[in-house]
C-alpha cells in the first residue's frame, strides 16, 4: 500500500512544521512526515521552511541571523489560527524525538550542517525511520560523504533519468510529479533500477489521488492525508 509523506505536517488545518500540524497528520493517517531544516546564528537546527521567520512566525529577518534563545520565543502558530497561539518554531532533536516510534520522517536540508543532522539521527536510532533530500547540492554532497548509509531522495528533474538516481546521486528513492508517473516507461525503468518510487502532489483531487493509488508507487507526498487515506484503502480493497 502507497505509504503516505505528510508535507510539512497537516499543513491545510495546522500551521505548517509545527507539532500539532505532526500529530494531525499521523492521526489522518500520514506514516512519514516531511519537514525542513535550518540553522539558527549559534548553530541549533530548527523546523523551520522558509529562510527568514516572517511568514510563519512573530518573528523577522533570516533565521540564519537569529540566537536559538529568540527563536525559542517566537509564536510559529498564530499567523495560521488564534487557536494555534503559542506554537514554538520545533528545534529538530525534539521534533524527531516526538515522532520517534510514531511515523517515519523525511528531512528535507534547506540549509544546515549536514554532519550535525547526521549525529542527531544516529544518537536517536532514526537511521532507518527517515530518508533525506536536499535542493542543494552542497547538502547532497555532504550526506553521502558522511553518511552513506542514510537512505536518499532524488526528484527526477535533478536526476534526469532514473538510472542515474543510484550511480551518480547515491539515492534509493526518486521523486516525481504526477505528469512523469504518467510518462510511459518511467515508473517502470524506476522500478528496473531498483529505485523506490515517491509521486509528489499538492493538490485536492480525489481522482488523481485514486490515479496515484492505482500506480502502486511506495510513497506519495501530499498536503492532503486525509483525502488519500480513504483511497488507498479502498483501492487495497479492490486490489485484494
Ligand atoms: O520532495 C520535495 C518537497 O519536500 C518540497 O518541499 O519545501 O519545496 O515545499 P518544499
Ligand atoms: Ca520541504
Amino acid at each position: 500500500m502507497t505509504k503516505i509523506v505528510s508535507h510539512r505536517g497537516a499543513n491545510n488545518f495546522a500551521p505548517e512544521n509545527t507539532f500539532a500540524a505532526a500529530d494531525l497528520a499521523i492521526e489522518q493517517g500520514a506514516d512519514y512526515i516531511e519537514l525542513d531544516v535550518r540553522e539558527s546564528a549559534d548553530g541549533v537546527l530548527y523546523v523551520l521552511h522558509d529562510e527568514t521567520l516572517d511568514r510563519t512566525t512573530n518573528g523577522h529577518g533570516p533565521i540564519g541571523h537569529t540566537l536559538a534563545r529568540d527563536i525559542d520565543a517566537l509564536d510559529a502558530g498564530s499567523w495560521f489560527d488564534t487557536k494555534f497561539a503559542g506554537a514554538v518554531v520545533p528545534r529538530l532533536d525534539a521534533y524527531l524525538e516526538h515522532l520517534r516510534g510514531r511515523a517515519g520522517v523525511y528531512l528535507e536540508l534547506k540549509y544546515c550542517d549536514p554532519a550535525k543532522i547526521v549525529a542527531l539521527v544516529r544518537d536517536l536510532g532514526m537511521v532507518r525511520d527517515t530518508f533525506y533530500f536536499s535542493f542543494s547540492e552542497e547538502m547532497r554532497r555532504g550526506l553521502i560523504v558522511i553518511a552513506p548509509e542514510f537512505r536518499k531522495m532524488i526528484t527526477l528533474n535533478i536526476a534526469r533519468s532514473p538510472s542515474l538516481v543510484g550511480a551518480v546521486h547515491h539515492a534509493s528513492i526518486i521523486e516525481m510529479s504526477v505528469e512523469q508517473m504518467r510518462q510511459p516507461g518511467v515508473i517502470e525503468a524506476s522500478r528496473k533500477a531498483g529505485l523506490e518510487v515517491m509521486v509528489y502532489y499538492g493538490g485536492n483531487d480525489v481522482a488523481v489521488h485514486r490515479e496515484i493509488a492505482e500506480a502502486g508507487v511506495d510513497y506519495v507526498n501530499l498536503d492532503r492525508p486525509d483525502l488519500f487515506e480513504p483511497v488507498r484503502r479502498a483501492f487495497r480493497g479492490v486490489a485484494a
